[in-house]
């Protein structure tokens, strides 16, 4: 046992799980270890709240996959769920096993009709473009964006459609990240559009993983002050190595500070998805907000301009423009308004996955999760998130900017294209929320711009979040952060368990081939009857398979240089 203490700053689920490693792997006490928080709640970007008079809200809906994940159920699995004698991590399995993924109605166009998106839409130059992209090192990418690497005509295959809106890619995000996410989750590529690896939590994951968290930490004593916003930390330096000092923070606007001592540890949350972002209502536009309204950017980009070596936030802050969508939640007290949603995509709550309105000006996209998705939602009301990609654009039926409209009308637009006949629409409510940098984490940047979890320059500090340097790994992620704690933790206390690897589908052959058979052919591993039922081999299809294997062969060779 150490009697150093840990402070961190913000209590997302990257803290949270770096206080798990900390009492786990490095002998450090609950009472120890203690969170400063600028909101009035835990649990960060994962959040999950809300009652049936004012509607439910989560800002976002997240997707897990298994077995990528590694770092995040190795926590999972011990930590006690909300159903009786399992962990959060067989609660999910359990759950998923029952409510597998099969979307029935993954794009939908302008007409109201479900496309038939087996075949990625590719041509070969599109293949060739892909594969140039995948054969090209990081370090050459540098900073270059999606449009970049391919021609106006990729963006609307139907590859683009379904990856974009199932990672929420914009064509001027980073090249590096689209190709980081075509490799990690290639085993994904072969269902795309069925979206079957898409692994949920039983309930909203606030609900199903923060809260059972929380509980777990805070019964071993981890605290965490809310209200408390960090604008400074102090560093001493010494032979060009820092080491933090004092933390400064303000509460109920006055300024306080906590001194290290020597061996304690400082966790700095460098960059939140959700910072600044807001909430509308029925009757109120969600306020935007920016730059000058965040907390973690700000923090970050104070202390990389007094140290070397802890990157530089500007790529990921300065354009909003670019990094802003918006999202929405609609609490529905009316089953049959409910019913006409759900009759439109086709399939039961939970399994339907993302329905993507392809004409849509917004660039919508729609999720009906199993139902009941919060704790405390009773059983005729019903709730589901959707969110807009293109949030600056006017809509196809309500004239203005999905920023500017108040919830009724954003679910006025929905109810336009999911042909909601307009006598159901009553008691309901719909809350609009704003995420001003909701996808920093995908702008793009050069490699020195995210600083490692511990540094080099570094002696009693790391960073966890979104935009800290982990090999291969992919941000938007709950893994991202739980990987960059994990890290973290064990590089600055010296422990030397392995961390789990990073799964690395794309140098296995069995997987390159499967995903190399869809880029060619499409329908490959769908759940799907394809409608030629078996038609005879066509000549196309022969030229076709031929140059699977020719290609297949040069992608293995090269796969294993
Ligand atoms: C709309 C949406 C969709 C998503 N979809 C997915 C998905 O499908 N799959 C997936 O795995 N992940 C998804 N995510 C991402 C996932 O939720 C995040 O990656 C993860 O929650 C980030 O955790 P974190 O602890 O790094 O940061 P956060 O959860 O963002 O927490 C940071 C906390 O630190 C606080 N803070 C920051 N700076 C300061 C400061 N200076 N002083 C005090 N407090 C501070 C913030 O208030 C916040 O509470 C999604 C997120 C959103 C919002
Ligand atoms: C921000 O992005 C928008 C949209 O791409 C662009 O028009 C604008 O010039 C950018 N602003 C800055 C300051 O770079
Ligand atoms: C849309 O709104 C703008 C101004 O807000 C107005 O000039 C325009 O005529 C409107 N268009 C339609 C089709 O109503």
């Amino acid at each position: 046992m150490t009697t150093r203490k840990a402070y961190f700053v913000g209590s997302g689920v990257g803290s949270m799980t770096a206080a798990f490693f900390l009492m786990r792997d490095a002998g450090f006490k609950g009472e120890d270890i203690k969170m400063l928080e600028t909101l009035k709640i835990g649990g960060g970007s994962c959040d999950g709240t809300g009652s049936v008079e004012n509607g439910f809200i989560t800002r976002g809906g997240r997707m897990f996959n298994f077995p990528t994940f590694e770092c995040t159920w190795e926590v999972l699995k011990e930590i006690p769920s909300n159903t009786e004698g399992k962990s959060v991590y067989q609660e999910t399995v359990d759950f998923n096993r029952d409510n597998c993924k099969n979307s029935k109605s993954r794009v939908v166009d302008k007409n109201g009709c479900r496309l038939d998106v087996q075949d990625m839409g590719f041509t070969m130059s599109d293949r060739m473009q892909l594969l140039k992209l995948v054969e090209t090192s990081e370090e050459k990418m540098g900073n270059s964006i999606i449009t970049d690497w391919f021609s106006p005509r990729f963006f609307e295959t139907n590859f683009w459609i379904m990856w974009a809106t199932t990672f929420a890619f914009q064509p001027w995000h980073s090249a590096i990240e689209l190709k980081r996410y075509m490799e990690r989750f290639m085993h994904e590529f072969v269902r795309i559009e069925t979206l079957e690896g898409i692994k949920s939590t039983v309930l909203n994951q606030y609900d199903s993983m923060i809260v059972p968290l929380q509980k777990y930490l805070m019964a071993k004593g981890v605290s965490v002050n809310f209200g408390c916003t960090v604008e400074d930390v102090d560093m001493e330096e010494a032979n060009g190595k820092y080491t933090a000092k004092v933390i400064h923070y303000r509460k109920n606007d006055k300024m306080e500070k906590i001194e290290l001592a020597k061996g304690d540890l400082l966790f700095i949350q460098n960059g939140c998805m959700t910072d600044a972002s807001t909430l509308g209502s029925w009757t109120k536009p969600a306020e935007l907000k920016g730059l000058k309204d965040s907390t973690s950017f700000k923090l970050w980009d104070t202390l990389a301009q007094k140290c070397k070596g802890l990157g530089n936030a500007k790529p990921f802050m300065s354009n909003t423009t670019e990094s802003i969508w918006q999202s929405f939640t609609v609490t529905m007290k009316n089953p049959a308004l409910f019913k006409a949603f759900t009759d439109f995509y086709m399939q039961r709550p939970g399994i339907g996955g993302i329905m993507t309105f392809k004409d849509s000006n917004w660039f919508m996209g729609l999720v009906i999760a199993e139902q009941p998705h919060f704790a405390g939602q009773p059983k005729d009301v019903n709730t589901m998130w959707g969110y807009g990609l293109f949030p600056n654009k006017i809509g196809n039926y309500v004239n203005k900017s999905m920023l500017e409209c108040t919830g009724e009308e954003i679910f006025y637009e929905y109810c336009q294209h999911c042909r909601i006949p307009p006598e159901l629409v009553h008691d309901v409510t719909c809350i609009p929320c704003i995420m001003p940098f909701i996808t920093a984490q995908f702008m793009p940047r050069q490699i020195s711009d995210r600083p490692k979890p511990v540094p080099d320059t570094a002696v009693n500090f790391g960073f966890i979040s979104q935009f800290v340097e982990i090999p291969y790994d992919t941000v938007f992620t709950v893994e991202y952060s739980t990987r960059a704690a994990q890290t973290a933790v064990y590089g600055l206390c010296g422990i030397k368990k392995k961390i789990p690897k990073v799964h690395r589908y794309h140098k296995q052959p069995k997987y390159m081939i499967k995903a190399v058979k869809k880029a060619f052919m499409g329908g490959a591993g769908t759940l799907r009857q394809r409608e030629s039922g078996n038609s005879p081999m066509s000549t196309f299809k022969k030229v076709g398979i031929a140059a699977v294997i020719g290609f297949v062969a040069f992608a293995v060779k090269k796969g294993m240089e």
